[in-house]
């Protein structure tokens, strides 16, 4: 449906930080999570909630819940994984829907390898987890998959995009909304997003 570009100063901030050549892998992780949460609130702004009453410390008390959304976060292996306690923090029921898919060196295409659906996974809106849309390959690859699983609401949630895959995905997808905290510039010609993160997974297993 469209681009969603989370512009708040303590995100733009947050990147900033995850930008430093040097950066720890512990300090890497925890902005990760922490600018998760923050795509998190936004993507579920508009969520319906619904009145209920409640018994509380001084008799009873109209509250607010969320309407029967159900939620299924969908982290791509591996480097979705560094941001799957960021949604947890803000959507504790959420189920996990865990897929991966490594890269064919000869077509360039995304091959699966792992999937674990949660169920009921037609009633659920997906979350898409990956630090970057860059080339939107796997994306579009997860996209497909979820589809057909019957999954009707997609979103996804990225610490910093490309334009190149961010076109793909809105013409490819145009029923899928993107949150990211960054859109950048290009990619490199390895597909690189620059200025960008580097290797997001390796920043977060501490594998560089
Ligand atoms: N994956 C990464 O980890 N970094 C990029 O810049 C692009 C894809």
């Amino acid at each position: 449906m469209a681009l969603h570009l989370v512009d708040h100063p303590l995100i733009r901030h947050k990147v900033g930080l995850l930008r430093q050549h040097d950066i720890s892998t512990s300090h890497f992780r925890t902005l990760a999570n922490e600018i998760t949460r923050l795509l998190t609130y936004e993507a579920t702004k508009d969520f319906e909630t619904e009145k209920k009453i409640i018994k509380g410390w001084a008799g009873k008390v109209e509250v607010d819940c969320i309407k029967g959304k159900k939620v299924t976060v969908v982290p791509i292996l591996r480097a979705g994984l560094g941001m799957l306690d960021g949604v947890y923090d803000m959507i504790p029921g959420a189920k996990a829907s865990v897929v991966g898919f490594y890269r064919n060196e000869e077509t360039l295409e995304p091959v699966q390898y792992y999937v674990k659906l949660a169920k009921n996974i037609q009633e659920r809106m997906a979350l898409i987890l990956d630090p970057m849309l860059a080339t939107g390959g796997t994306l579009n690859a997860t996209i497909k998959l979820l589809k057909e699983a019957g999954c009707k609401s997609i979103r996804g949630l990225f610490l910093c995009a490309a334009p190149e895959g961010i076109n793909r995905i809105l013409t490819e997808h145009p029923d899928v909304d993107i949150y990211t905290a960054a859109v950048d510039e290009k990619l490199n010609d390895v597909g690189y997003i620059i200025p960008g993160l580097g290797d997001a997974g390796d920043k977060i297993f501490g594998t560089k």
